[in-house]
């Protein structure tokens, strides 16, 4: 049975992509760090992380696939914020792809369709977009899948 980590486990897409695993059979674990995910979505067969992004390194279970979602996910808020939004959304992905590197780890990005207009729109538009070169980075040079 394969081992799966959601960052943002416990998030909108984390909380549903998490229910349709289990049914699949996966082993799931959550990482969060509960800034806007909450506890209430938490499902009895996942075992939770209640970790910051940048502290992935923590996690010694070993993991197969990891879905990176964890992110500051509204493009309104991050004009009032943009450090932290890079921080999470750009330097974050840049953790759990070495984490994936380390650890010989599958990853599957969440990206933001806002890429496919101008990156310079909103601070999250750009660190999502960033998020996405890093995972590309990290397959052409490190050959993370
Ligand atoms: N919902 C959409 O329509 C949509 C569209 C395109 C892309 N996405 C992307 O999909 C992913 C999930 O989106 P969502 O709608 O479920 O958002 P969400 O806000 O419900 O979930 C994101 C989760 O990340 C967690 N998080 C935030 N900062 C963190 C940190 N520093 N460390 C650990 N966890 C942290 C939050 O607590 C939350 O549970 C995001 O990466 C988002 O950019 C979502």
């Amino acid at each position: 049975m394969k081992n799966v980590l959601i960052t943002g486990g416990v998030g909108f897409i984390g909380t549903n992509l998490a229910e349709f695993l289990l049914k699949h059979c996966y082993n799931v674990y959550s990482l969060d760090n509960y800034s806007f995910g909450s506890k209430q979505n938490e499902l009895k067969k996942v075992s939770y992380y209640n970790l910051d992004i940048e502290e992935i390194d923590q996690i010694k279970q070993q993991i197969d696939i990891g879905f990176h979602l964890a992110a500051m996910a509204r493009v309104q808020p991050s004009f009032e914020n943009p450090s932290e939004y890079f921080r999470v959304n750009t330097y974050g992905t840049t953790k759990v792809m070495e984490w994936a590197k380390k650890n010989n780890v599958k990853v599957v990005y969440a990206g933001s369709s806002s890429k496919h207009f101008d990156p310079s729109d909103s601070p999250y538009a750009m660190y999502k977009f960033l998020g996405e070169e890093v995972c590309k980075l990290y397959k052409k040079t490190y050959d993370v899948s």
